[in-house]
C-alpha cells in the first residue's frame, strides 16, 4: 500500500497536547502526519511540537507561506484524510456551516478528502442544541464524528465533551484509510535481500536481489499492526518504521538470525535471495593475481544451508510464506517448493531480463495446497498487501 497522508487539523482546546499521541499512532501505522493549527491552538501546545514530531513544517497563518500562494488548496490535495482532533464547538460550527476566516477553516472547505472531525468541549457546550445540530449537519454530508467520552473535563465539570481516546481515534482514521489492523499482537519474522559469500576479504559471490519485496512486506506487516523482526542482507534501503532490522551478510548469518526470530513469531516470510553455495575457503588475505591463479579460477564451493527449510522443520502452527524465483516452468517448479520445503504459501515469479530484481513492480503467482493464482502486474507495496492478506487467512 503506498504511503498515506493525514492532514490534523489542531484546534484551541486544552486537549490539544493529546494530538501529539494521535500523530504518534498513525505514524506507527505508517501515515505520513502533517498538522494545520488555529491560532488559538497555538496557545495550548507550540508548532514546534509538532514540527519535530512529524518532520514537517506546521501551517498556522492564511499568508505563512509566502512562496506557496494558496497554502490552503495544496494542503488540501496532499491529504488522503483530513482529521480535526480536538476539534472546538467555534470550529465545529464554522465547518458545519462552510464558514473559512482562517487555514484550518479553508483548508477543511476546499478537501475533497474524507473528512474525520473528534470534537472536544465543555458539557455545556457539547449538549447545546446548537452544537448537536452542527453534528447532525456534518454527518449529513458525510462526515464523520468520533464522539467525545464522558468524564472529568478541565472546567472542573463532569459530563460528556472529552477528546474520544487517542486509541480509537487512530483505529477510525486507519479504517477509513484502508489500513487493516489484522496482524496486532503477532510476530512477523522477514528475511530479505541477497546473501553475500566472502572469498577473500574484498571478494564475494551475491545476486541482484534489492531487497525492495521483503522490505515492503515488513513496512506493510508492522502497518498491519504486527511485532516485525526484519533480517536482512545488505541493501541500500532505509529502514521501515516500526520494523526491528538485523544486518546479516552471509546465509549461515542470515540463518541464525532467521532461527531466532522465527522461534517467537507466528508467521516467517522468506523473501531473501538466499545463495545457494558458498567457498569452502575464505581466503585470509587478498588472493593475488600471478601469486593465487589457481585459487581465483577454481574456488571450490559447498552447499549453503537452505534457511526457509530449516524453519519450516519445525514449524508447528505457524505459517511459512516463501518465494520461488524462476526463469521457465515458474508454476510447476513453484509446486514443487511448496511440497519439498514445507511451506504454506509460495509466491512464484519469473526472473532474469530486468524482470523482479530492483524492480518496483512484479507479476507472480500465489501457489498454496489448493493450488495457483495468477495475480496481475502490481506494485511490490500492493503485493505485499496481497500477501499477507492471504497469510492472515492461514493463521491459526
Ligand atoms: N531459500 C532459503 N534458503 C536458501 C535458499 C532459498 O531460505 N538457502 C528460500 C528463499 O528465501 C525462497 C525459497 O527458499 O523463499 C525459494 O528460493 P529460490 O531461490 O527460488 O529457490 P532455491 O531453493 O534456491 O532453489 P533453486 O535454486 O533450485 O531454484
Amino acid at each position: 500500500m503506498e504511503q498515506k497522508t493525514v492532514l490534523i487539523g489542531v484546534t484551541g482546546c486544552i486537549a490539544a497536547y493529546k494530538t501529539c499521541e494521535i500523530v504518534r499512532g498513525l505514524q506507527k501505522a505508517g501515515v505520513r502526519c502533517k498538522v494545520v493549527m488555529t491560532e488559538h491552538a497555538t496557545q495550548f501546545v507550540g508548532p514546534l511540537t509538532f514540527r519535530s514530531l512529524t518532520h514537517e513544517p506546521v501551517a498556522v497563518g492564511l499568508f505563512d507561506n509566502p512562496s506557496d500562494p494558496i497554502h490552503h488548496i495544496s494542503l488540501a490535495q496532499e491529504a488522503d484524510l483530513f482529521l480535526i482532533a480536538p476539534c472546538t464547538a467555534n470550529v465545529l460550527a464554522k465547518v458545519a456551516n462552510g464558514i473559512a476566516d482562517d487555514l484550518l477553516t479553508t483548508t477543511a472547505l476546499s478537501t475533497t478528502a474524507p473528512l474525520v472531525i473528534a470534537p472536544a468541549m465543555n458539557v455545556h457546550m457539547y449538549e447545546n442544541p446548537a452544537t448537536i445540530y452542527n453534528m447532525g449537519k456534518l454527518e449529513a454530508r458525510g462526515v464523520r464524528i468520533i464522539e467525545a467520552g464522558s468524564g472529568y473535563l478541565a472546567c472542573g465539570d463532569v459530563g460528556r465533551g472529552r477528546l474520544a481516546d487517542v486509541s480509537d481515534i487512530v483505529s477510525v482514521v486507519l479504517a477509513e484509510l484502508g489500513i487493516r489492523r489484522n496482524l496486532e499482537g503477532r510476530q512477523v519474522m522477514v528475511t530479505a535481500g541477497p546473501t553475500v559469500e566472502p572469498i577473500d576479504p574484498v571478494r564475494y559471490l551475491s545476486n541482484h536481489s534489492s531487497g525492495k519485496m521483503g522490505y515492503a512486506l515488513a513496512r506493510a506487516a508492522a502497518v498491519r499492526g504486527a511485532r516485525v523482526t526484519l533480517v536482512s542482507g545488505p541493501v541500500s534501503l532505509p529502514k521501515p518504521e516500526g520494523v526491528r532490522v538485523v544486518q546479516v551478510r552471509t546465509a549461515c548469518e542470515m540463518l541464525a538470525a532467521a532461527e531466532e526470530a522465527f522461534a517467537v513469531a507466528d508467521l516467517g516470510v522468506f523473501a531473501a535471495a538466499v545463495a545457494d553455495m558458498r567457498p569452502k575457503q575464505v581466503a585470509a588475505h587478498k588472493l593475488k593475481k600471478g601469486e593465487s591463479d589457481s585459487a581465483l579460477s577454481c574456488i571450490e564451493l559447498v552447499r549453503n544451508p537452505d534457511i526457509l527449510a530449516t524453519c519450516a522443520a519445525s514449524k508447528g502452527r505457524r505459517v511459512i510464506v516463501g518465494f520461488a524465483a524462476e526463469t521457465d516452468d515458474v508454476v510447476a517448479y513453484a509446486k514443487g517448493k511448496l511440497a519439498s520445503k514445507g511451506a504454506d504459501l509460495i509466491v512464484a515469479n519469473e526472473v532474469g531480463e530486468g524482470k523482479v530484481f530492483g524492480a518496483d513492480s512484479n507479476q507472480a503467482w500465489l501457489i498454496d495446497a489448493h493450488g495457483a493464482e495468477q495475480l496481475p502486474l502490481m506494485s511490490k507495496d500492493r503485493l505485499a498487501d496481497v500477501i499477507l492478506d492471504r497469510a492472515v487467512s492461514l493463521l491459526p
